[in-house]
């Protein structure tokens, strides 16, 4: 696995949307809540790595979203570290990529206040993904939760960033953002923010649970036989897919109105870079028995080495906490020069 680990992550000069760099910015980010599943890394992880090399891309530990709902300080301290752990374990080359902890960058949560005062309620409102966290309590669920959606705008925005790498969940957040970026920049007459595009997959942008395919794979799901982690060993990978919903009709073919089996035959496509029809040809007259055991080598055979990376990574924290210091340095000149040029316009300070 191609980790450099020689910290050389160089400070770069303040960037406004005028002076853009040569290559396009990535941003995207993760929130450290909990055991990272195989959706958050074929719908976005894997995918950051496999175009890295093009881009010059920014990922984020996202601990200001975590936050907004329930979590344990110790809790969300050590997940923001295993977070940074997977993401250099699953192949992030820091000679592409800066790392760093939103938290530790406070240019975010100073332009989020000034962004939420841009942003019409209505359009908070409307976000899917509030509502169904929200439920019923929509009362007593904390204010961040509303206003999540303007904190991962400024997140994207402050950077400059081109392309956001995105599950299909995300999509509305992005669609956001946009708006939000352009309706600030007509306001004012000025380009502040470059608006950005999403990057979201054909394949691969809604991984669903395994237990019951109509609904995507969740880190919240209470069912953990629902989700593969990414850090789950290979007895419970095996079990996990044994016990994975299919249907009584045993053809290993590709048709999205068998959900099950469509889902698993779908990660199988992205682990080994097949095409459908190659895979329906591998397994034409096998059953699901002999499916779902390929699977699940294919499962083990890509988690194993990040494992093993990772847990090496996690026995040196004070290595990964000066990775995530020295790429908070380097993405902060950036921040500061977007948030500035926020607030010159506003007609702040
Ligand atoms: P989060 O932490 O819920 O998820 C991280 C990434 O994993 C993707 N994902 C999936 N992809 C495919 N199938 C699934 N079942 C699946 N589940 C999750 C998500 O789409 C996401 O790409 N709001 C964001 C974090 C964020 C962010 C940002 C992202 C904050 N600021 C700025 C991009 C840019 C979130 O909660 O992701």
């Amino acid at each position: 696995m191609a980790v450099n680990m020689n910290n050389d992550v160089k400070p770069e000069p303040a960037l406004s949307a005028a002076s853009a760099p040569v290559k396009k910015r990535v941003f995207s980010g993760i929130q450290p809540t909990g055991n990272l599943h195989l959706g958050n890394y074929l719908g976005a992880i894997r995918n950051w790595t496999q175009t890295q090399a093009q881009y010059d891309n920014i990922f984020c530990i996202v601990d200001l979203h975590a936050i907004t709902l329930p979590i344990d300080p110790k809790e969300l301290h050590r997940s923001t570290r295993q977070l940074a752990a997977i993401y250099l374990a699953a192949g992030l080359d820091l000679r592409y990529c800066k790392l760093f902890i939103q938290s530790h960058v406070r240019e975010h949560a100073e332009a989020s206040w000034i962004m939420e005062c841009f942003t019409p309620l209505g359009w908070l409102n409307r976000m899917t993904q509030f509502k169904s966290k929200a439920g019923e309590n929509i009362e007593s669920v904390p204010t961040g939760l509303l206003c999540y959606p303007v904190l991962m705008a400024c997140d994207i925005l402050l950077h400059q960033a081109h392309y956001v790498p995105v599950g299909d969940d995300q999509r509305q957040h992005i669609e956001f953002t946009r708006d939000l970026a352009q309706r600030f920049n007509s306001h004012f007459g000025q380009q502040v923010f470059i608006v950005p595009q999403d990057q979201i997959r054909e394949v691969g942008a809604r991984i669903m649970s395994l237990d019951d395919p109509t609904k995507k794979m969740s880190k919240s799901d209470p069912n953990p036989n629902s989700r593969i982690n990414l850090l789950d060993d290979a007895k419970t990978i095996t079990q996990k897919i044994e016990r994975a919903t299919t249907d009584s009709e045993r053809l290993v073919t590709f048709d999205s109105n068998r959900p099950g089996i469509y889902n698993l035959l779908s990660i199988y496509q992205l682990l080994t870079e097949q095409s459908p029809q190659q895979i329906e040809d591998e397994f034409a007259g096998k059953g699901y028995g002999d499916f779902k055991a390929a699977l699940t080598e294919q499962l083990v055979a890509t988690l194993a080495p990040i494992q093993a990376r990772y847990h090496e990574l996690m026995n040196d924290l004070p290595a990964l906490e000066n990775i995530l210091k020295q790429g908070a340095d380097a993405v902060r000149p950036t921040a500061a020069a977007t948030l500035q040029r926020i607030k010159d316009v506003v007609g702040l300070g």
